[in-house]
């Protein structure tokens, strides 16, 4: 036990910092904050890392990690990058909803963040595709994601092949050289928050733990989200 009220049961389990009290009408600046702070502070090589669970054709679970690679408070949405076709691509095809959850352990943190997933626009895969290695560019080009192959020789292969194709050589790659326009099966996805919860470990695992939810529809060409309810849930 740290250097709190020890008098009192609710001293003892008071540790220094928790979610603030209130709470605040919307979480995504908070969100915002742990991500920046992860990132900051080097806790671990990639503080973006989220755990994307999607579901199935078949109605069952299947989850990986991916990056996240933008975030808007303002209105309340995270993206990520992947191959159309991948298995994820087509479980979102199917079940256009997705929950992704962020850990850093050392920070003691956990976000999860539930809603509906759209793709984002071509002319922004396109900005975001544009600044990635030439070597990640290729690979987007050379792999249908999630697909078999007979072997890992095979795959080096194909993604030889695909260089040739795209004009690319050895030295090229090495030198992130050469410009390729974005394979049309690649882009990102938006998730939309429409749930998100926030948890902190506390002291004797009496964890501190709130969930916002909003509605969130599709209207028009854009996301209609209604208001934020915060409530804090019994860890
Ligand atoms: C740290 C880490 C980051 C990853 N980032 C991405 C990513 O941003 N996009 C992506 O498509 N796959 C990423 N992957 C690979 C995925 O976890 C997964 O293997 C791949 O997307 C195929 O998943 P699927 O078959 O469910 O579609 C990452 C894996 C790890 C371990």
């Amino acid at each position: 036990m740290g250097n709190f009220d020890q008098s009192n049961i609710s001293g003892i389990y008071a540790p220094p910092e928790l979610l603030p009290e209130p709470l605040p009408p919307d979480p995504m600046a908070l969100v915002s904050a742990w991500l920046d702070e992860a990132t900051r502070r080097k806790v671990q090589p990639n503080p973006n890392a989220i755990a994307l669970a999607t579901v199935g054709q078949d109605g069952r679970p299947q989850c990986r990690i991916v990056l996240c690679k933008g975030l808007s408070v303002e209105r309340g949405w995270l993206t990520f990058f992947t191959n159309y076709t991948s298995r994820k691509g087509d479980a979102l095809a199917s079940h256009a909803f997705a929950a992704a959850t962020m850990h850093w352990d050392t920070l003691d943190r956990q976000v999860r963040i539930e809603g509906p997933v759209e793709r984002v626009s071509g002319s922004e895969s396109d900005a975001y595709y544009a600044t990635r290695p030439v070597e990640s560019r290729l690979g987007a080009w050379a792999s249908d994601q999630s697909r078999p192959i007979p072997s890992r020789k095979a795959m080096l292969e194909k993604v030889e092949d695909t260089a040739a194709r795209l004009g690319l050589t050895p030295e090229m790659i090495v030198a992130n050289e050469g410009s390729i326009a974005r394979p049309p099966h690649w882009g990102g996805y938006r998730l939309w928050a429409a749930r998100v919860e926030l948890w902190m470990a506390g002291p004797g695992r009496v964890h501190d733990r709130a969930v916002w939810t909003r509605s969130v529809t599709p209207f028009a060409s854009e996301m209609k989200c209604g208001a934020w309810e915060a409530t804090r849930l019994q860890p």
